[in-house]
């Protein structure tokens, strides 16, 4: 009995073998697609996007298989992809089946970038993004093929993400200044921004930091300083730039004070010419950083009581205001005593 059995089990396999056009891997029951009618399968079924065979027990998912048929897939007729009747035969991979129109330009990976939607790319910027090369500014509303320059607008060569690489002509072009003449660096941003119109120069604390633009140099008007907008050989020496201001001083009257012409012994950039130090006042005129006077004043205008003349002073505004009859004790001896400023500074010119 059961060597008969196996035999006619072996037949019958057999049989659908013989009748199984689909390959000995097909674990999906016959009956799911096919109707006991026949082994034909209407032509508008292949279309139907439930994918469902007609007849009543007959129903066949793709999501039965190890590729669910997602987005347009979904409409796409079993015959499209299935070039034989063995179904295990169709390969899963994007480009197995699609063209790469981007001929090897942007790799074999379709769906990193694409879906089964559609072919168009949402998340172009993202893209550039993760490229290192977010599209800002001027980038941002240029045309694709502006730096996308192949011969297909589908072929995505290398191009770089230096500046350089695409604004190689705009930087030979400078006249104003002559950036390859003058040993520029041909990363623009350190100069340049993407987002600023054009190819104005982006200032800041942070670019010109070789030369503050800070304080009374705070200029907008860079040719204030670039005679001619020649940005080369411009000198840093404060006399080279301010030596007509140094010549019409009047108070102080530098040049008859034989001051140096080195700015920075007196001052910094701040507006209104203040004296940020001015030791050579001791010499000059008067000590006051040393001597008696040294840290008893706190304002110059405590002895140049005149606002804008240094020529007049006060010294008895400390000295005995209140009682100018202790002074007079005090110089009982001197027969020539007055009480003025001036009488003062004449017998006390280094104020002891
Ligand atoms: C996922 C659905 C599906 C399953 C499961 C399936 N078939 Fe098919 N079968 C088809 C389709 C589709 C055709 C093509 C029908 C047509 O061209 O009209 C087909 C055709 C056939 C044909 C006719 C071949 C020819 O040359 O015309 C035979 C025989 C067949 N199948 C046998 C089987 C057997 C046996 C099984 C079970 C082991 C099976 N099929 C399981 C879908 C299926
Ligand atoms: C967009 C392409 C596409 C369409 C349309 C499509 N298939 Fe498939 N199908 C595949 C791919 C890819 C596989 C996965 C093969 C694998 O598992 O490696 C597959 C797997 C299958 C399998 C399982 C094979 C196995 O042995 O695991 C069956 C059965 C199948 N398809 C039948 C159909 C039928 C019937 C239709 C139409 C109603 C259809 N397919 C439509 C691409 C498609
Ligand atoms: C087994 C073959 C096969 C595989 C694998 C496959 N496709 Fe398809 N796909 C097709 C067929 C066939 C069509 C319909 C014909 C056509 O539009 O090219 C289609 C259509 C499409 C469409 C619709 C095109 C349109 O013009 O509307 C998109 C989008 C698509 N596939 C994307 C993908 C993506 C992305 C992958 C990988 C995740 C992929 N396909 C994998 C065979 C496949
Ligand atoms: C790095 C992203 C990226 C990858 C990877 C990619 N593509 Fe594209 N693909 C694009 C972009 C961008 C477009 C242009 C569509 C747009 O402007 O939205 C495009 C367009 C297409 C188009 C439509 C072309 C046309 O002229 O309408 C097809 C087809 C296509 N890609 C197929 C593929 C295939 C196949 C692969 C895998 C081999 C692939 N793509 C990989 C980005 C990519
Ligand atoms: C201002 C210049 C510029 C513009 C405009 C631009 N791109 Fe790009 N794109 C780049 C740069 C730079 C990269 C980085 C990769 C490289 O070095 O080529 C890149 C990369 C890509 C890549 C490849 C990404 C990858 O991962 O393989 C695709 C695809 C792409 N761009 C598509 C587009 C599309 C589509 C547009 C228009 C909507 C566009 N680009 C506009 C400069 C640009
Ligand atoms: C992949 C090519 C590409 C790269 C790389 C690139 N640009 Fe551009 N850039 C363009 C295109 C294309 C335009 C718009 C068309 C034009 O003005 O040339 C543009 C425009 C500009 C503009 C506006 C110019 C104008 O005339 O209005 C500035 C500024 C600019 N880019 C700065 C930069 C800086 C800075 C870098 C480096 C961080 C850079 N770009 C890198 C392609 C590129
Ligand atoms: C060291 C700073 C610096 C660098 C680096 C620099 N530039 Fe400039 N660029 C300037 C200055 C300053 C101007 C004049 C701007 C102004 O007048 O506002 C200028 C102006 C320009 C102009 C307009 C003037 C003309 O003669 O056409 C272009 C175009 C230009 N730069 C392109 C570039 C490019 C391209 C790069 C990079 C490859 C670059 N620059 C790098 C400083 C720089
Ligand atoms: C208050 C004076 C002053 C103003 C205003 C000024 N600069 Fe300058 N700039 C200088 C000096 C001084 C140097 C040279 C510094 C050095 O070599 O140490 C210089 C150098 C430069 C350089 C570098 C030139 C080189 O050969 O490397 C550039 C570029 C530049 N300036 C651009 C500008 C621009 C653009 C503006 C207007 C926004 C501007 N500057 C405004 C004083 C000024
Ligand atoms: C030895 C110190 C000293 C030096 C060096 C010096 N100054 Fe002065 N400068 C002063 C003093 C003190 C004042 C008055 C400060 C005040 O009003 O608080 C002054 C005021 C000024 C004023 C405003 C007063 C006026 O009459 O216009 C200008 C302008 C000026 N200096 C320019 C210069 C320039 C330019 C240089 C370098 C070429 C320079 N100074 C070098 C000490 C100096
Ligand atoms: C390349 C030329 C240049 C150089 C170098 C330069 N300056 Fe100036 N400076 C200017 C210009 C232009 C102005 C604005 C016009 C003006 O007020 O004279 C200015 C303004 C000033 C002011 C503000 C004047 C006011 O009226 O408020 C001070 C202070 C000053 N500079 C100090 C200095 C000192 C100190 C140095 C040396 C460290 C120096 N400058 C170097 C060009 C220069
Ligand atoms: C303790 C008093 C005293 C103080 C404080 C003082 N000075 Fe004087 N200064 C004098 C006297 C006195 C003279 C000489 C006046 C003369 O020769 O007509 C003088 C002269 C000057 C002159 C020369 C005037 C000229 O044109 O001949 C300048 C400039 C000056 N002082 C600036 C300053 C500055 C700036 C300060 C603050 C940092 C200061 N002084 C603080 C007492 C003072
Ligand atoms: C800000 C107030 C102040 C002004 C203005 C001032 N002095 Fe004095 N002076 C003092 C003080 C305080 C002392 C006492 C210092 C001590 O005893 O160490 C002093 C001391 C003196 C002495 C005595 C020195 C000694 O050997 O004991 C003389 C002389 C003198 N001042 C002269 C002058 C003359 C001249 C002027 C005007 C050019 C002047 N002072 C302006 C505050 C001032
Ligand atoms: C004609 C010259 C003369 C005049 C003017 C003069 N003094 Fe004197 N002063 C002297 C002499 C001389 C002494 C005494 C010196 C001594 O004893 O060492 C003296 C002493 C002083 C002392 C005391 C010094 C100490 O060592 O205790 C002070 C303070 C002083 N004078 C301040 C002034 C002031 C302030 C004025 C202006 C109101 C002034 N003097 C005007 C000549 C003068």
């Amino acid at each position: 009995m059961r060597h008969l059995t196996s035999i006619f089990l072996l037949a019958i396999t057999a049989t659908l073998l013989a009748q199984n056009p689909h390959g000995p891997a097909l674990k999906i029951d016959c009956a799911t697609c096919h109707s006991p009618e026949g082994w034909a399968i209407a032509a508008e079924a292949w279309r139907q996007e439930e994918r469902v065979v007609p007849g009543e027990a007959q129903r066949f998912s793709h999501t039965q298989t190890d590729f669910p048929l997602t987005g347009k897939h979904g409409i796409v007729d079993c015959r499209d992809c299935h070039s034989s009747l063995v179904f295990e035969e169709a390969q899963t991979g994007c480009i197995n089946c699609h063209t790469d129109l981007h001929q090897q330009t942007v790799g074999t990976d379709c769906a990193r970038c694409h879906s089964t939607e559609h072919w168009l790319v949402d998340g172009i910027s993202e893209l550039h993004f993760e490229n290192g090369f977010p599209l800002l500014g001027n980038h941002a509303v240029a045309d694709c093929r502006d730096c996308h320059t192949s011969e297909t607008s589908v072929r995505f060569d290398r191009i770089g993400n230096d500046c350089i690489n695409c604004h190689f002509d705009a930087y030979q072009a400078t006249t104003m200044p002559d950036h390859e003449a003058a040993g520029y660096s041909t990363d623009c941003w350190i100069c340049h921004d993407v987002a600023s119109p054009g190819w104005l120069w982006t200032g800041g604390a942070g670019t010109h930091s070789f030369f503050p633009l800070t304080k009374g140099h705070a200029i907008n008007e860079c040719t204030a300083c670039h005679i001619g907008g020649d940005f080369t050989n411009t000198p840093n020496d404060c006399f080279a730039c301010h030596q007509a201001d140094f010549q019409a001083t009047t108070s102080p009257d530098h040049e008859a004070g034989g001051f140096p012409t080195d700015c920075t012994v007196c001052h910094n950039t701040d507006p209104g010419w203040p004296a940020t130090d001015f030791t050579q006042h001791d010499d000059l005129y008067f000590p006051i950083f040393s001597g008696k006077h040294n840290g008893e004043w706190n304002e110059c205008t405590d002895c140049h009581t005149t606002a804008g003349d240094f020529k007049a002073f006060s010294c008895i505004d400390c000295h005995e205001h209140d009682d100018p009859g202790d002074l007079a004790d005090e110089h009982n001896e001197v027969s020539d005593y007055t009480y003025s400023s001036q009488a003062c500074y004449a017998c006390h010119p280094k104020g002891n």
